[in-house]
Order: C-alpha cells, then structure tokens, then sequence
C-alpha cells in the first residue's frame, strides 16, 4: 500500500528583512476543476483566457531585469510538472534570466485530500437530488420540502468548504510555499516575485505581511479605448463585435495603509550603542534601527515623545524602543519615563535589556532549572559570585524566584550588600550580599551549594583549581559560567560545556552554551515586539520565553506563533 506523507502547514514569520512583489496575473490559476458545478471545465477554446499574453510577458521581463529578485515563485495550480517547469512562458522568461522559479501552492496530497473532502459533500447532496428527481412525484409535500431543505443545506456546506479551502487554506499554503523558499535563500534583505492570481492577492499579502514581508502589488492594466474603428483582417468575425483599442498600464502600488516600515529606537545610556542588539533587532525584521547613545532620563522625555506622536496611532505600533546600557538602575529609570510618555492609543512595544543581561540572566536560570531537574540536584543553595553587575543581579532574582536560597558575591562587602539591597526593592526577592575576595572565601561560600554562577567580568578567574578539587566527589552540582573570555571564570570548564561533568559531581554550563538560548530569546522578543507593537518586555518576560524556547527544544518543537492544520 502506498503511504503517502503529508506535509503540514506551518507559518512561522521569518526572522530577516524581505520584500515580496506581488505580480498579479491576467487570470486566476484554478487549483482543481473537479466539481462541474462551483469550477466549470473549460471548453478548450476558453484556455486562451489561461495563456499569458505577449504584453505580460514583456512586462515581466521587464519587472526581473529592473527588479532583479533573489527567486521567483507562482501558483501551481492543477498543473503538471511539465506544464508548469517546460510549457509555463513564465518559466521561460525566468530560465533565460537566470532566475530560479518555483511553485508555490497547496501540496499535492493535501490537495487529494481536501478534494476527498469535497467530493464527499457532493456526492451526499447529489444523492439527495437524485431522490428527489426519481421519487419527487410521489413524495408527499412535507416529504418533499424535507429533501429540498436538505439538498440546500449540503449545497451551502459543499460552497462554504469550497471557498475556505480556494482561500483560506490555499492562502496558507501559498504563503508557506514563498515563506520556505525565501528562508533557504541565505542573505537578509531577500527580494521575492510572486505570480498571483488576482482573487489571491490580498488575502496572500495579508498572511505575508503578517510574517513579516513588505509587500508591493503591481499589475498589468488593461483599459478598453473608445472605438477606434479598427479594422480586423479575420472577416469571420461578427458583424456585431466592436473592436476598442486597448491601453495597458503597469499600476504599481504599495499594499494597504499597513505599508508603514518598523522602527527601532534604541535608548542606550552608555556612549555607543551596541552593534550586538542592532544587528539582532534588523535580524528579526525591522526596517529601521535608530539607535541614541549617552541618553539619560531628561533626554529620554523627549525622544520618546518625538516618536510616539508623529505617526498616528497606527503608526506608533510600528514604533518600537529598546532600551539598553551598562546601569541596571539607568536602564529601569528610562523605561519608567518611557512608560509615563505613553497614554492610549499612543502605545507601543517596550523592551528593557541592559546590557543584554535580562535575556542572559533568562537564558542562565532557564538552563539551571532544567539541568537541576534532569540531574536530580536537589538541594536549594545557590551562589552568584562577582554578582554585582546587571547579569549576576538579574540572575540572582530569577534564582531567588525559584525558591532558592541565594548568596551574592563582590570582593567588598559593602557592595554585596548594595546590589542585595537594591534586588529587594526592584524585584521584592530575597538574597544574601556576602564578600569574596579570595580563593579561601570562594571555598568557604561554594561548599553544600547546588547551583554556582560565576559573573564575573570577562577574563577574570574566579574559581581556581585547587577550590575546584576541595569541593569535587559530593552531592551533584551545577557551575555556570558567563566569561567567554580567558581564562574563563571556573578553571576547567569550558563555554561549550552544556552540563558536561567536567570534575568528579561537578557539571558545567559555559557562556557559549547559555549564549546560545540567550540570543533566541533576544530574538524571539524583539521579533514578538514588533509583531504585537504593545507590551512590555522586561526580565520576567525574557525568563517565561526562555523556558518556553527550552522546553519547545526538548520536545523537538519547533516554535510557530501560527499553525494550521488541514
Ligand atoms: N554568555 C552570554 O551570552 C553573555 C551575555 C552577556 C554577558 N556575559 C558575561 O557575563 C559576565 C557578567 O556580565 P556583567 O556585565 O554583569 O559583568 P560586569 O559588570 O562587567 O562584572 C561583574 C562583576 O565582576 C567583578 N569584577 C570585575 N573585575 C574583577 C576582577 N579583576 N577580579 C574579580 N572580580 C572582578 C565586579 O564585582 P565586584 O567589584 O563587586 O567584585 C563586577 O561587578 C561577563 O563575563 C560577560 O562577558 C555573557
């Protein structure tokens, strides 16, 4: 028996700047002509109706020496592989441009299987017609107005699953067909042509819109002149038929009042805006990043103020900030006046990362939680050391939330005391400051705990060897560490470790390995910032992503903020 694997559909918005222009075609390329009724067969004389003329053809020769796409794609439809690949104009055209062309549309088994569907329907309302036809006469009135009523109800089940898989479904996938193959092109700023049906181009534009494409439409008008009285060699023609000149315009246009790029502000307090976030925020599809360095909350009123207003409230949700810098405290000061500018409708997306820490700190604790679990860890002391920068700060609340016991380290005191304090009147978590400044105090502070972060700042060792080899052999334990930079932070453990056990009980988790999840959900935040164009995004939302990216990966999921399945 032949198993036939069907391919899902599945939308996820791509994560690069792209542009789809929309050609729309003189015709609409039919998916199936299956059912007499709702797609009549065409009389072979009518498929010239279906045959590009020479006018389309050179516009679109046009179109792709001037446009220059990456890939071309178009709807199938019921056609072969050799009437879309060999015969297809459109095909020719592309192979002589050294284009690739591809099909786009519903896959051929799920067509076969929508198109079961559908004849089901019809086959269950022709077998009531048939009824009534042969036994009509005999039928009583009540009998009789049963069956029509019946017949009429299958009829309008029959068109409603007709149009939603013609559009909605059909959409979809032709959405997923452009979606794949600009995800393969590897390049950002990828520049798609889609041939379309013109019953196909706004809701195709819509779902491409909604997955991140900018979208142009542009078509090949013709306008019927007044009669010019031409003459017609062919003088079979009817005596009746007028023959106008005709005119054919190119229209282009830019699709919907939605056409509005996507900006970025970033807000950073520190001098220079980091090339990090920038490249990340154009990486998920914005079209614009405006970065402004050395802001301070004085600055940020106005700023913000200037770019909330002067879009209109349908502008403004593609208005998004990001705000960054070295200061935590900084950082939470200009989110603060960023949210007193905005009153409805003027409001958008914020997201708060200083530093890239939140998302670090999500990334390092979301790893922690789930190591902790698959090892068994059970005990609940954990130890932030060289916690007084952003990320050990950040990561020692999100510890803290997840009922630890949490002890942060500085090599004064009185500044473990300080960054103690001020997580308590941020977050309201709970955590002990304590000094380290040697490998006698590290030693000390690490025996009987579970979970170790070492913060520090890059190139700096903070557990040596020798503490490494006093603590070894006990209850399983997880050390982290975030410095990329050699030496790394704890002596040994590399940043590729991934929970490797890299002394006797002593499992690591390196800067590369948290670096990893920690860029997704920078990703995935910005990406859903700009989609959603509301919200705040601040360090409990980049932990609740990363526990959803994480455990999307253990299950082998694939994250898609939309999936329909037919
Ligand atoms: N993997 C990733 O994706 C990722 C992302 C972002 C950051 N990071 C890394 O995460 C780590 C922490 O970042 P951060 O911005 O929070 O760090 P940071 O503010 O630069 O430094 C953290 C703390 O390290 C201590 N420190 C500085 N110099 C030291 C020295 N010579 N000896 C001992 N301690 C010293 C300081 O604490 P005291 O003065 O209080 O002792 C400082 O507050 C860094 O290594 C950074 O590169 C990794």
């Amino acid at each position: 028996m032949e198993v036939r694997k069907m391919k899902t559909l599945e939308l996820e918005p791509l994560a690069k700047r792209w542009t789809v222009v929309m050609v729309e075609k003189e015709y609409d390329e039919p998916l199936w002509d299956h059912d007499e009724v709702l797609f009549p067969r065409l009389p072979p004389s009518l498929r010239v109706i279906r045959t590009p003329t020479v006018a389309f053809k050179e516009f679109l020769w046009e179109l792709l020496t001037r446009e220059k796409p990456d890939l071309v794609t178009e709807e199938r439809g019921r056609r072969t592989d050799r009437e879309f690949y060999e015969e297809n104009p459109v095909a020719q055209i592309c192979a002589e441009k050294g284009i690739p062309l591809y099909p786009a549309d519903v896959d051929e088994n799920a067509r076969y299987y929508l198109e079961g569907r559908v004849n089901e329907l019809k086959e269950k309302r022709d077998e009531v017609l048939r009824v009534l036809a042969r036994k009509g006469k005999r039928l009583s009135l009540q009998q009789l107005e049963y069956l029509r009523t019946y017949a009429q109800y299958l009829h309008q089940e029959l068109e409603e699953e007709v149009r939603k898989v013609e559009f909605e479904v059909r959409e979809a996938w032709i959405t997923m067909g452009i979606l794949e193959r600009a995800r393969k092109t590897e390049k950002d700023g990828v520049l798609v042509m889609h041939l379309t049906s013109p019953r196909h181009v706004e809701g195709v534009a819509k779902m491409l819109r909604a997955m991140g494409a900018t979208i142009t439409h542009v078509k090949l008008e013709k306008r019927a002149l007044p009669n010019l009285n031409l003459k017609f060699p062919p003088t079979r023609l009817g005596r009746d038929l007028e023959l106008p000149g005709f005119e054919v315009v190119p229209q282009v246009r830019a699709m919907g009042g939605e056409e509005m790029p996507f900006l970025l502000f970033f807000l950073d307090t520190e001098p220079h805006v980091s090339p990090f976030d920038i490249s990340l925020a154009y990486d998920v599809g914005f079209n614009a990043v405006v970065p402004y360095g050395g802001v301070t909350r004085e600055t940020a009123r106005g700023i913000v103020q200037d770019a909330l207003f002067c879009r209109g409230p349908k502008g403004v949700k593609r208005s998004s900030f990001l705000i960054g810098g070295k200061s935590l405290e900084e950082a939470e000061e200009i989110l603060r006046v960023v949210r007193e500018s905005m009153s409805p409708p003027f409001e958008t997306s914020v997201v708060i990362d200083p530093h890239g820490a939140y998302t670090t700190a999500a990334a390092l604790v979301a790893k922690l939680e789930a190591g902790s679990k698959k090892l068994g860890v059970r005990g609940r002391e954990a130890v932030i050391l060289a916690g007084t920068g952003p990320v050990g700060k950040a990561s020692a609340h999100l510890l803290a939330g997840l009922g630890f016991r949490v002890r942060l380290t500085s090599r004064k005191e009185e500044r473990a005391r300080e960054s103690a304090r001020e997580i308590r009147e941020r977050w309201g978590t709970e955590v002990e400051g304590i000094r380290v400044a040697d490998q006698g105090e590290a030693l000390q502070a690490l025996r009987g705990s579970s979970v170790v972060v070492a913060s520090g700042a890059p190139g700096v060792e903070l557990v040596s060897e020798e503490t490494l080899r006093e603590l070894e052999g006990k209850e399983p334990m997880i050390m982290a560490d975030l410095n990329a930079v050699p030496p790394t932070g704890i002596a040994g453990l590399r940043p590729d470790h991934d929970l490797e056990e890299f002394r006797p009980g002593i499992f690591g988790m390196g800067a590369l390995a948290v670096g990893k999840l920690k860029n997704g959900v920078e990703k995935e935040i910005l990406r859903r910032a700009r989609l959603e164009g509301r919200g705040i995004y601040d360090l409990d939302y980049a932990f609740k992503t990363a526990r959803e990216l994480l455990g999307a990966e253990r299950e082998g999921i694939k994250l898609a903020p939309l999936v329909l399945s037919y």
